[in-house]
């Protein structure tokens, strides 16, 4: 059965499928078969993408499918190591679906009060529901270069009871550019901006290890 992640937030544009998109990447050059849920069908940005990707030939080769439900997507799942669920906003009753199949749950958010206010009270919200404080983790999107704006950040996510994932990734033309040309932000050509990039994708790899691991020894005690 393959590995589960989730990326979800309720606002848009926080930087969900640009996330989901370099997590897929990351493991898919590590061998792993991969596929991004594109969730979002309104809008099908990951679709997109990834015919964007096809069309300038960029390797390693990230399977993309538009699904309008999580249970559809479910059914391809054993013919992958990895499901990465690109999420859509505004959409509570299709987060939770995505919250409770995945092993991992991945809050991209921003830096400003209005961003990670609402990013908090939607962890609140899965929590609330049953699922697992242990599965959500956030990640740091589209920041600024002022560190002191991101210990904040961290601060306000671990006063709230979640935690932060290492790095984060700037808001950058470079790293737009990368998307445009049907690349993951790992695949820019700016190598500072690279590494960036890596940082935070080993941040969710280091994760979902982890949640794997917790869920395969509490099967096993059980
Ligand atoms: N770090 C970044 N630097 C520059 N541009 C970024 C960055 N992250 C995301 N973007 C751009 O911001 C826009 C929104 O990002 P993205 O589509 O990943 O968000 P989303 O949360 O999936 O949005 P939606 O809720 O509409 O699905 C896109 O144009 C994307 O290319
Ligand atoms: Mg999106």
């Amino acid at each position: 059965m393959a590995t589960l992640v989730g990326v979800v937030s309720q606002k848009g544009g926080v930087g969900k499928s640009t996330l989901a998109r370099l997590v897929a990447r990351e493991y898919a050059a590590a061998g792993w078969r991969v596929k991004i849920a594109d969730l979002d069908i309104s809008q099908g940005t990951s679709t997109d993408w990834k015919q964007r990707r096809e069309r300038a030939g960029v390797k390693p080769e990230v399977a993309v499918e538009p699904f309008g439900a999580v249970a559809q997507a479910l059914k391809v799942a054993p013919t992958y190591d990895l499901l990465v669920f690109d999420g859509q906003p505004h959409s509570m009753a299709g987060t939770l679906e995505i919250a409770n199949a995945s092993d991992a749950v991945i809050l991209p958010t921003g830096l400003s009060l209005d961003d990670l206010k609402p990013s908090v009270l939607l962890a609140h919200e899965l929590v609330g529901h049953g699922v697992s404080v242990d599965k959500l983790a956030f990640v740091l999107c589209r920041v600024g270069d002022r560190s002191a704006e991101i210990v904040e950040a961290r601060a306000y996510v671990g006063r709230a009871g979640y935690k932060a994932l290492e790095g984060e990734l700037p808001e950058r033309t470079g790293y737009r550019r990368a998307s445009d040309q049907g690349r993951a932000l790992s695949e820019t050509v700016h190598s500072s901006l690279r590494e960036r990039a890596e940082r935070v994708a080993q941040g969710v790899i280091d994760f979902v290890s982890a949640r794997v691991s917790d869920a395969d020894s509490g099967r096993k005690a059980g």
